[in-house]
């Protein structure tokens, strides 16, 4: 049974989140105080079958990380698997059971049954060529593979073998057929591959892995959807070495955007200079470099006729030396010949170009009256939500973990006050209520992480 937006005849996903009885979707949009998005994993049970290759030492850390995340974990070795990595290892390190054969079996009930039916997700990484093969096949002739017959839970594969096996249109058709079947494949990334050869076959990175089950997990209110972020300060060249700036760090508009792909949008995000990148590559998650505001402007133009909800996190600045040296000015210029002019305003300028439908997100922050001068950026901007935070003071957003912020929705009305939180509970909790506030039309879901 599938809980996802596509089942209802809602015009808009308010509508549809109104009238769902979706436990999950509503779970989902649930209020959270994670400070990072491998906290989301707390309590999710996850088997995970390692199989056959050299990549399976990187399934320990996986194994690890979700261990810490908080998460159950149950791990099923293949015979292959167990000529990597020993079952031990899995045992030391995750404190869970760990399963090898059905025929060698001092402990427990039938685990292909139970733990089939006990997983809310099952993740395959790494998935070997014969395991894939075997799978697309139906084969039950391991306890790996009679599990993964016999649960209802979402699977995701994550292949990683040497390129040639990879791009073998037999590897390529049985990730093809289990794609249509449903289970859900994690491209492998390119790079040095164990072998010795550089191409397409590595696991993805641990991190990809968390995030991509995450993903699956909640069933994605933002399918469907191109969201695009604006993240961290911009600088503005005064020669070579000089720049004008701000303290923005960014890290509200990169959790806003990881948020976004992890509730099923197809994200974009536009990153100041010195803003932190994701450090992994996820499928539809796409990042891109800027330095001033203009180049911010251009950027944005370029990826804003798609979006359908465009989130303004970024601090551009609002003024950029008037010349820009090249080289090094030398200190014996005048004190005071660093002549300055204005930038453009982002949202201004690129409002002739929103698209009908889409939801615009800005932000206000403001160092007094932080009510007042929100809803008057909020109408002088044309915008559909705006979210207030302080520039100054104990409760200030630029540079740490954690803000304060209060959203208020078109008609100036405020939905979600934070109080003081991480970050990313905030960007998690903000999305969630403003899509429960928004009145975005229905899309159909991208089937992104499927093979294509
Ligand atoms: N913004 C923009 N273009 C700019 C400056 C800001 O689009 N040149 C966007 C920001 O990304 C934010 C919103 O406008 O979403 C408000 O930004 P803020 O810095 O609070 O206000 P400003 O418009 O710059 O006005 P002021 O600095 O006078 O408060």
């Amino acid at each position: 049974m599938k809980e996802t937006l596509e089942n209802t005849s809602a015009k808009s996903l308010k509508e549809t989140l109104e009238n769902t009885s979706a436990k999950s979707l509503k779970e989902t949009l649930a209020n959270t105080s994670a400070k990072s998005p491998f906290e989301l994993l707390a309590s999710k049970k996850i088997l995970l079958i390692v199989t056959g290759g050299i990549a399976a030492y990187k399934a320990a850390y996986l194994a690890r990380s979700l261990v810490k995340a908080g998460a159950k974990l149950r791990t099923i070795l293949t015979e292959g698997g167990t000529k990597f990595i020993t079952p031990l290892s899995f045992e030391a390190l995750t404190g869970g059971p760990v399963a090898t054969s059905m025929w060698d079996r001092p402990q427990i009930d039938i685990e292909h049954i139970s733990w089939a039916q006990w997983a809310d997700i099952v993740i395959v990484a790494p998935a070997s060529a014969n395991f894939i093969a075997k799978l697309a096949r139906g084969f039950a002739c391991g306890l790996a593979e009679a599990t993964i017959l016999a649960t209802k839970a979402p699977i995701l594969i994550c292949p990683a073998m040497n390129t040639n096996m990879y791009e073998n249109p037999a590897t390529v058709d049985n990730l093809k057929l289990l794609s249509q079947r449903g289970y859900q494949i994690l491209e492998a990334d390119s790079g040095l591959l164990a072998c010795g050869s550089v191409g397409a076959g590595r696991l993805p990175e641990p991190e990809a892995i968390l995030t991509t089950a995450l993903r699956i997990l909640f069933k994605s209110p933002l399918a469907g959807y191109r969201v695009l972020v604006s993240a961290g300060a911009t600088m503005e060249a005064w020669d070579s070495i000089r720049y004008l700036s701000n303290r923005s760090s960014g890290k509200m508009g990169t959790h806003l955007a990881l948020c976004s792909w992890l509730m099923g949008a197809e994200t974009q995000v536009v990153m100041g200079p010195m803003v932190q990148t994701l450090g992994y590559s996820l499928p539809s998650y796409t990042e891109y470099r800027i330095e001033s505001t203009n180049d911010l402007l251009s950027q944005m133009e370029k990826l804003i006729e798609n979006c359908d909800l465009l989130i303004m996190a970024a601090a551009p600045a609002d003024f950029r030396p008037k010349e820009r040296v090249s080289g090094k000015i030398k200190k014996d210029i005048p004190v005071n010949s660093l002549a300055l002019t204005g930038n453009p305003d982002i949202l201004k300028t690129l409002h002739r170009l929103k698209k009908k439908g889409a939801l615009w997100v800005g932000f206000a922050a403001e160092s007094e009256n932080l009510l007042e001068r929100g809803k008057e950026k909020l109408i002088d901007k044309k915008l559909d939500f705006i979210v207030l935070n302080y520039a100054h003071g104990a409760k200030s957003a630029f540079g740490g973990d954690s803000t304060e912020l209060i959203v208020l929705n078109a008609q100036g009305k405020e939905i979600y006050n934070s109080g003081p939180l991480h970050k990313f509970s905030a960007a998690w909790n903000l999305l969630a209520q403003i899509l429960k506030d928004a009145a975005l039309p229905k899309r159909t879901a991208l089937k992104d992480i499927h093979w294509k």
